[in-house]
């Protein structure tokens, strides 16, 4: 006889809704908050945040560093994905990090260059701004299409008509675009130079630039103003992994198993933890209460918890393990609040597989998850590694899974039986740019924040009221029973 039969069926995401309460003037939806917690530190002094509660699942077809500078700047986070090269792996993260938004590492062009040579440079490259450096890197001078007629002094060198440096507004060893933002807004130019103390040119800042990171105010940085970037790792070559990670400077771990319940991923957490004590630490992924403690007393900083509902996911299928996320979620959520009760620590939890619409991400927000990883909803965006393509006349995206053959030809290890797949290659549907899609389904979360008069996602945990509907209400919540025009197009897809 088993040692537990349950005969409750477990439940997904959809099959609940929220019930609204009081909806003050200080839950609307300018001024509700997504800051949310990722991990724990490790040595207790808070946790590592974020400003949106969005991570990008750790997979080939969605996590790469394009993916992962644009979601930080809008202030969630990527997950490396771990089935490539240790150092493939390590220069992605290396991508993120030292993707300074604003500041540009720029050509330059020597005194000597003569006027048309740079133009032409200047045609090629798409641009026409150029520090000009002697052979030691110093600066002497900037020039720009505005200092030159073409006719008149193309056969004249730079030095001939760059504004030079002792009339240039320059920055030195600044770090901080603020800063910068202060001389350029003073200076008559459009790009400022940035210099070390021997005036050695480091970069040029671009007035459009700070337009463009002001644009982006919940962008998530570390301490030293760089974009964060998670890494995930599998359970078999962490020992080479992680240290390459911990030098890209990689701000948390994530332990990639499908049934992260096992002494493999202890082995993992254990060897992470004791070499790199500093770094917090993601396990996962389980769905049961016992797995959640078994991560917390190995010594998992934050933990994943889904299994089997992943979009191009056919574990359950193949092995019969899995569980409703919804149940999952609800089990684990109750064993951290406990956890939290008895000892004062807040274990974030990350809801991951078979996240589909925004009404999916705030009832797995609701239910205690601190943020939701995304596979299939960020497979459709731009900056998704794969090439957007058209098929039957639609623009699609491949997305597969990491257990899909497709991931393994990589060598990936998380899915390791060998003699079977579990996870199938397939297409979504293209969605365009990122920064078009989040912030429609940040509105839709906050939107829902306010009717349950939570301003923040602490509050929607602890005021959140959620009900089971039946596949019945569920149809009434959709369009139903009235004709649509004819030639209408079909009503798009929400998410
Ligand atoms: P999605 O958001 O529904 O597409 O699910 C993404 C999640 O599915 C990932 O974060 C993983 O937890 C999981 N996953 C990724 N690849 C596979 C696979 O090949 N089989 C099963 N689950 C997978």
């Amino acid at each position: 006889m088993a040692r537990k039969i349950s005969t409750e069926p477990s439940r997904t995401l959809a099959e609940f809704r929220l019930l609204p309460g009081l909806t003050l003037r200080r839950h609307s939806i300018e001024q509700i908050s997504l800051t949310t917690p990722l991990a724990e530190f490790p040595d207790g002094s808070g946790h590592l945040m974020l400003n949106i509660p969005l991570i990008s699942a750790a997979m080939q077809a969605v996590s790469g560093p394009r993916m992962g500078i644009a979601l930080a700047r809008q202030g969630g986070v990527a997950c490396i994905f771990c089935s490539q090269s240790v150092q493939d792996q390590a220069r992605m993260v290396a991508k993120v990090k030292n993707h300074k938004a604003g500041f540009v590492q720029p050509r330059t062009v020597s005194p000597s260059t003569p006027i048309h040579q740079v133009h032409q440079l200047g045609e090629s490259l798409g641009f026409s701004t150029f520090p000009v450096v002697d052979s030691h890197g110093t600066l002497l001078g900037l020039v720009t299409r505005n200092d030159y007629d073409l006719g008149r002094h193309g056969q004249l060198p730079v030095s001939e008509r760059m504004i030079p440096r002792s009339s240039l507004s320059v920055g030195i060893d600044i770090q901080d675009l603020r800063q910068a933002n202060d001389i350029l807004l003073e200076s008559h130019h459009s790009g400022l130079p940035i210099v070390d103390g021997n005036d050695k040119l480091l970069y040029l800042v671009f007035k459009k630039d700070i337009r463009n990171h002001t644009d982006n105010p919940l962008e998530v940085l570390d301490s030293r103003k760089r974009l964060l970037s998670v890494a995930a790792v599998n359970t078999h070559d962490y020992r080479q992994r992680v240290p390459a990670l911990v030098r890209a400077e990689a701000d948390a771990i994530a332990v990639d198993s499908s049934d992260g319940h096992s002494v493999y991923q202890q082995e993992t957490i254990r060897f992470i933890a004791g070499e790199y004590p500093g770094i917090p630490i993601i396990g996962g992924n389980i769905i049961t209460a016992e797995g959640f403690r078994f991560l917390v007393e190995s010594g998992a900083h934050a933990v994943k918890v889904g299994m089997g509902g992943g979009s191009i996911c056919i574990t359950q299928e193949q092995k019969g393990t899995g569980r409703g996320l919804a149940t999952a979620l609800m089990e684990v959520c109750d064993a951290r609040d406990r956890l939290r009760e008895r000892t004062g620590r807040y274990i974030p939890i990350i809801a991951d597989g078979g996240i589909v619409t925004s009404k999916d991400m705030v009832v797995a927000l609701a239910m205690g998850a601190d943020t939701v990883m995304l596979g299939r909803y960020f497979a459709r965006m731009d900056e998704s590694p794969p090439q957007k393509l058209m098929m039957d006349n639609r623009m699609v995206k491949p997305y597969w899974g990491e257990g899909a053959a497709r991931a393994r030809q990589w060598k990936t290890l998380r899915y390791r039986h060998g003699s079977f797949e579990e996870g199938v290659e397939g297409f979504v549907d293209y969605a365009g740019p990122l920064a078009s899609n989040i912030p429609r389904t940040l509105a839709k979360i906050r939107a829902s924040m306010s009717s349950c008069g939570a301003a923040s996602l602490a509050q929607l945990h602890d005021h959140a009221q959620l009900e089971l509907v039946s596949p019945l209400s569920i149809r009434e919540g959709k369009v139903h029973d009235i004709l649509m025009p004819p030639n209408d197009p079909p009503l798009p897809v929400l998410h």
